[in-house]
């Protein structure tokens, strides 16, 4: 094999998934840091440029759904199924009229 291959992606993507799988618990705990320090209202002004159909790729934990306008019509699609529970959970607690989805259907 060449030096520089790449695992096939269905390998690197089930690490990627179990790492953010593993962090899911955590991850809303060791974000609030970063974001306090360097982000600071960096997700609401993001969200608040968003009209209309709106797709977010790879949504975590759902920390930028209370951010996007109230009429925005959004889909969040995630890897990590722990990640897209919580994603889920805070959609319904927002009562958002949002879908939150796995992005590989055969999770
Ligand atoms: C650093 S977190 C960011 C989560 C969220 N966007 C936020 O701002 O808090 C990266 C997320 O990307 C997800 N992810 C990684 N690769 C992905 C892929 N190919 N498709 C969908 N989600 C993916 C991970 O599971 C993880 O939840």
């Amino acid at each position: 094999m060449h030096q520089d291959a790449q695992p096939p992606l269905d390998v690197e993507t089930g690490r990627v998934r179990g790492i953010y799988d593993a962090m899911a618990p955590r991850y809303d705990r060791m974000i609030a840091v970063a974001e306090r320090l360097l982000f600071r209202d960096g997700r609401q002004w993001a969200c608040a440029q968003a009209t209309g159909r709106v797709l977010e790729v790879a949504v975590g934990t759902g920390r930028n759904l209370a951010c996007y306008p109230a009429d925005v019509d959004l889909t969040g699609v995630e890897l990590s199924p722990s990640m897209l529970a919580q994603a889920q959970a805070r959609a319904q607690a927002l009562h958002r009229s949002s879908t939150c989805d796995s992005a590989t259907p055969s999770t």
